[in-house]
Formats: structure tokens, sequence, C-alpha cells
């Protein structure tokens, strides 16, 4: 039986869910508008842990999207972004993750789901997209007030989870898997495009996989 920690935006839930409607609103711009959306979101939350300037996850997104709206010179009114920020709460799931979820459960593993978001905000994306019902707890990095990747979140989760030594994190996102193994953690690292890149720093994940149905396949 393993612990096994589940980052959130980027790993079960999809953040380009909203580019269906940005598409209507600004067409061809769309992809490349919440690819800029997603990575200042990032952005902030590293800048707002580094500061010791803490708002919680929603404000770094709906900041990034007042960025992205002046980067991109797009005037969406009050209700647009609000629209945008209301579907970011509802997300979809990627379509690998529930099934995988429900294959490690089955195998005997404590499931959590482990974000930047607060504990509201990913209890309700995780409801929405059907998964909330497949994790023992949710740990928020908001208990803290800062951000991945700061070590002391890591620490935080394992001792929530109880579990001190061989905790993993699955993680579609660089920065957290080596955030996760620099503070002792295992880590799986969700490679879903071939063309994604691991930052170069000398910290390799422990596995790494294409989609979550490889985790299976894994002796966690
Ligand atoms: C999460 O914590 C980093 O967005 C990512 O869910």
């Amino acid at each position: 039986m393993t612990t096994i920690a589940f980052d959130v935006y980027g790993t079960l839930i999809n953040t380009d869910g909203v580019v269906s409607r940005l598409r209507e609103w600004i067409g061809s711009q769309a992809e490349a508008f919440s690819q800029t959306w997603r990575s200042k979101q990032l952005e902030y939350s590293f800048r707002r842990g580094l500061m010791q300037r803490y708002e919680n996850f929603a404000v770094c997104t709906r900041q990034a999207l007042d960025y992205c709206c002046a980067e991109y010179d797009v005037s969406l009114s009050a209700e647009q972004k609000d629209t945008l920020l209301q579907s970011y709460r509802v997300l979809p799931a990627f379509s690998d993750a529930d099934e995988s979820l429900v294959a490690l459960q089955a195998e005997g593993h404590r499931l959590f789901a482990f974000s930047n978001g607060t504990t509201e905000a990913v209890e309700e994306v995780l409801r929405a997209s059907g998964l909330l019902k497949r994790f023992e707890g949710v740990v928020s990095c908001d208990a803290l007030a800062t951000f991945k990747p700061n070590p002391d979140v890591y620490r935080y989760f394992m001792k929530e989870a109880g579990d001190s030594n061989d905790a993993w994190l699955v993680s579609g996102n660089p920065f957290d898997v080596i955030g996760a193994v620099s503070a002792g953690m295992k880590s799986a690292w969700v490679k879903r495009s071939d063309r994604a890149v691991f930052d170069p720093w000398g910290v390799e994940p422990t596995v790494t996989v294409a989609t979550l149905s490889e985790l299976c396949a894994h002796d966690l």
C-alpha cells in the first residue's frame, strides 16, 4: 500500500478546457492565450511564494487572466471574464484520470489530491469531474499560505497523509516533480506530450509515464 499525491491542475484536470470558450471570443489566438494564462498563473504563484506576498491560487488565476487580456490586446467584458473564471472552477478531467484512479484504488493505494488550489476550489473541480470520490483526502498548500515547489508544502503533505517515507507525487508539471523529489518524495512525471521537456536540473523523476493509465504497470 502506497500513499500517492496527485497534482490537480495539469495532471488530473485539463487547464486547456477553457479553449473552446475562448475560441468563440478571440478566435485563433485562443490556444496561445490559454497557454500564456496557465504559465502566468504559475509564474504569479512562484513570485508570490518568493516575495511572501500570499494571495490564494484563484487570485493568481484571475490576475493572470487580466495580464493575458492586456498582452493579447483583447478586451473581454467583466461578465466574459467571470464566465471564464467560472469555467476554470469546473474544468474537465483528462480522459484517463478516472479509470486510473479506480485501478490504483483497487490495488489498495491511498490516494490524495494535492494542489496549490484551495481545498474548496479543488473539491469543486474534482466533484464536477466526478473524481472527488476516488480520494481519501484533499491536501491544499493554502494551509501554509505558500505554493509549490516550496519544500515545506511537500513535507506538509507527508505529515498530513501520515506517511513520511514512501509517498509518491504524480504530476504533469516538471517543477512539481523536481520539488517533490528534492523534498524526499518519489515522483512520477506524466509526460502527456512527446514534445514536453523536463527541466535539465539533474533531478530526475523516479518514473516517467505518458498517461496516468501507465502508472498501474509500475511498482509504486
Ligand atoms: C496544482 O497544484 C501546480 O497547478 C498545480 O494543482
